[in-house]
């Protein structure tokens, strides 16, 4: 089942319930929650007392992307702040397997992200032990930049290594993905699509529809 993660970092913060819940009643089945920390990637972002606010009037999978380093210090605050997947970036953790342990021991879904440049081989030990792999197909720190082609060979490698090992594990991109290269990262393998500027840019109800048509789930 594909499953449409709008990111919250393109919405109108002033107004972020409201973006919420229309994404939410569109049909959107995932939030795609950006959290940076000024130090793994240039920018800041958001922290528990957002996630929280936001948590109390969503039922949609909070999906937590973890653009931060040493991730392992903040695991159980963000379960408490109600994520229901925790990503961390293979870049970013000195003990990989130590650090998805501990967010599966925690109850919730872990997630690995890697860089756009980083190989596929960062996974070969792990990938046993994670419920999805988050491709970045943009560098990761800013929404709005642009899809960088590169990637798609690597969506579907990843998805023939993931089906060669016979797993179930989810394949989520990031970064840079429109209606007009959706399909593209869907054929790769993808089942997980994360679009910020492109779903809250304008019509956020028309934007969501369109994708999950895209997607086969309208
Ligand atoms: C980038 C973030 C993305 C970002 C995607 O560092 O991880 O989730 O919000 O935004 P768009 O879809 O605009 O590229
Ligand atoms: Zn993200």
């Amino acid at each position: 089942m594909n499953k449409l993660a709008p990111s919250i970092l393109a919405a109108d913060f002033a107004a972020l319930g409201e973006e919420v819940k229309r994404v939410e009643n569109a049909g959107a089945q995932y939030l795609h929650i950006d959290v940076m920390d000024g130090s793994f990637v240039p920018s800041l972002s958001l922290g528990f007392p957002v996630i929280e606010a936001i948590r109390k009037n969503s039922v949609m999978v909070f999906d937590v992307h973890l653009m931060i380093n040493d991730p392992d210090r903040y695991i159980q605050a963000f379960v408490d702040a109600g994520a229901d997947i925790i990503t961390v970036h293979a870049e970013a953790c000195t003990h990989l397997n130590r650090t998805v342990a501990a967010i599966r021991e925690t109850g919730v879904k872990a997630g690995v992200a890697l860089n756009p440049a980083t190989p596929l081989t960062e996974l070969d030990y792990i990938l046993e032990d994670v419920d999805m792999v988050l491709l970045m197909t943009v560098n990761p720190g800013f929404g709005g930049q642009k899809y960088i082609e590169s990637c798609t060979r690597k969506i579907r490698e990843l998805r023939k290594m993931i089906d060669e090992r016979g797993l179930e594990t989810d394949i989520e991109v990031d970064g840079g993905i429109k209606l007009n290269n959706v399909k593209t990262v869907l054929d790769a393998g993808a089942n997980i699509i994360v679009a910020g500027s492109a779903v809250f840019s304008g019509d956020a109800k028309k934007n969501v529809q369109d994708f999950l048509k895209a997607l086969g789930e309208a």
